[in-house]
């Protein structure tokens, strides 16, 4: 059985002074029936690691490609780690747009941070036109052969079907629209990688998550979790859709 997870990305927001929602957090589920994930800015991750509770897991939002080197600016996984984290984000529709990073760069990212022990959350989603030209499945498909390496296993990677237009927009695609995407994203990783690793992958659903629609988001097949964005700021807001998990 997949072990449901509840993933909170914290983008660039957050300064000290929010270590305390995670404190709240970890008194709020102390023995939690699904992971607890959240990601911080850089700069906090490691406060974040001494101040949170064991029972939440805490992760990068990018690394680069390559281990080290010259690269002004930039993080490697190996500094993910060592700072306290042990899974790292890829392919966030806004690194792809504010970086341009393709596929192929999430993947080599990918690579780094497997090797480099870190577990991955790599992201997937289309943009309004295409989902309005239908083409949401080919695009989807596209990015999981392009972006996911083949060193994945069940337990080293979660995937996150995010359609662009649903990140901090207040909408999001009806239930059906989001089952067929993850009902289709579950029949490619079993394609790709056989029942095994196929079947163990949780495949989480981001946009616009929030107290009032995560039940029924839940509720959908194949849908294992949550990558929260705005919502998983305030540890009442993430609280409440972690209660509406351990319920579904
Ligand atoms: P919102 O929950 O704010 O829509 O963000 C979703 C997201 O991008 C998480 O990675």
């Amino acid at each position: 059985m997949r072990r449901k997870m509840a993933a909170g990305n914290w983008k660039m927001n957050g300064s000290t002074a929010a270590l305390s929602e995670l404190t709240a957090l970890g008194d709020a589920h102390s023995d939690p029936k699904c992971e607890l994930l959240i990601c911080p800015p850089a700069t906090l991750i490691t406060a974040a690691r001494n101040t949170a509770a064991k029972q939440i897991a805490i992760g990068g939002q990018d690394c680069h490609e390559a281990p080290s080197g010259a690269h002004t600016g930039d993080i490697s996984a190996d500094m993910l780690v060592d700072a306290g984290a042990s899974y790292v984000i890829l392919g966030h529709s806004e690194r792809r747009e504010d970086h341009n990073e393709g596929d192929s760069d999430v993947r080599q990212k990918a690579r780094t941070a497997l090797e480099a022990g870190l577990k991955v959350v790599i992201c997937l989603g289309e943009s309004l036109e295409e989902r309005e030209s239908n083409n949401t499945l080919d695009i989807i498909g596209g990015q999981l052969a392009g972006s996911i390496p083949d060193q994945v296993t069940g337990e080293n990677l979660v995937v996150a079907y995010e359609p662009i237009w649903a990140i901090g927009t207040g909408k999001v695609p009806t239930l059906d629209q989001i089952g067929e995407v993850h009902d289709f994203i579950r029949a490619r990783l079993e394609r790709r990688f056989g029942a095994g690793i196929g079947r163990s992958t949780r495949i989480l659903y981001g946009g616009s998550v929030k107290p009032t629609n995560a039940a029924d988001i839940f509720a959908v097949s194949n849908v294992d979790g949550a990558l929260v964005g705005g919502a998983s700021l305030k540890a009442a807001d993430f609280s409440a859709i972690i209660t509406a998990l351990e319920d579904a």
